[in-house]
């Protein structure tokens, strides 16, 4: 079963919205199988956000999450990937449809409530960045 990595982000644990995203992602039917509330390392912010590293908002966004407390989970589902970013909208919150996570909660593209992973590739390395496999508890529902 397909897994992804989605995180609330400071703005989003700090406005008190952890059970919101929870809620969203139960009630749609996907299955959480590892969560945590933590500080992000200046060293992690750096490794998780590598792919943008030379972008000119990179010291922003590093700065950012490792200001206060994230939410970071693992789901699991079909299509759970794809369909989590649908849920959390375009990443800048000005173009998130209403109805979406973004759309709904954040006007700013730095304080975007959340994070998900945008492919399978991604969602292995940044599982594993912040999981240890026994971590995670996958189980079936049975009621
Ligand atoms: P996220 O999905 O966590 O992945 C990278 C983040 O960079 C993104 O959400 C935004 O919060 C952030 N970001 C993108 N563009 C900008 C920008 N122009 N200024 C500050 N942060 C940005």
């Amino acid at each position: 079963m397909e897994k992804t990595f989605l995180m609330v982000k400071p703005d989003g644990v700090q406005r008190g919205l952890i059970s919101e995203v929870v809620r969203r992602f139960e009630s749609k039917g996907f299955q959480l199988i590892g969560g945590k509330l933590m500080m992000i390392t200046k060293e992690l912010a750096e490794k998780h956000y590598g792919e943008h590293k030379d972008k000119p908002f990179f010291g922003e966004l590093v700065g950012f999450i490792t200001s206060a407390p994230v939410f970071a989970m693992v789901w699991e589902g079909e299509n759970v990937i794809a369909q989590a970013r649908q849920m959390m909208g375009a990443t800048n919150p000005k173009d998130a449809a209403p109805g979406t996570i973004r759309g709904d909660y954040a006007v700013q593209v730095s304080q975007n409530i959340i994070h998900g992973s945008d492919s399978p590739e991604s969602a292995e390395r940044e599982i594993n960045l912040f999981f240890n496999e026994s971590d995670l508890v996958e189980y079936k529902k049975d009621i």
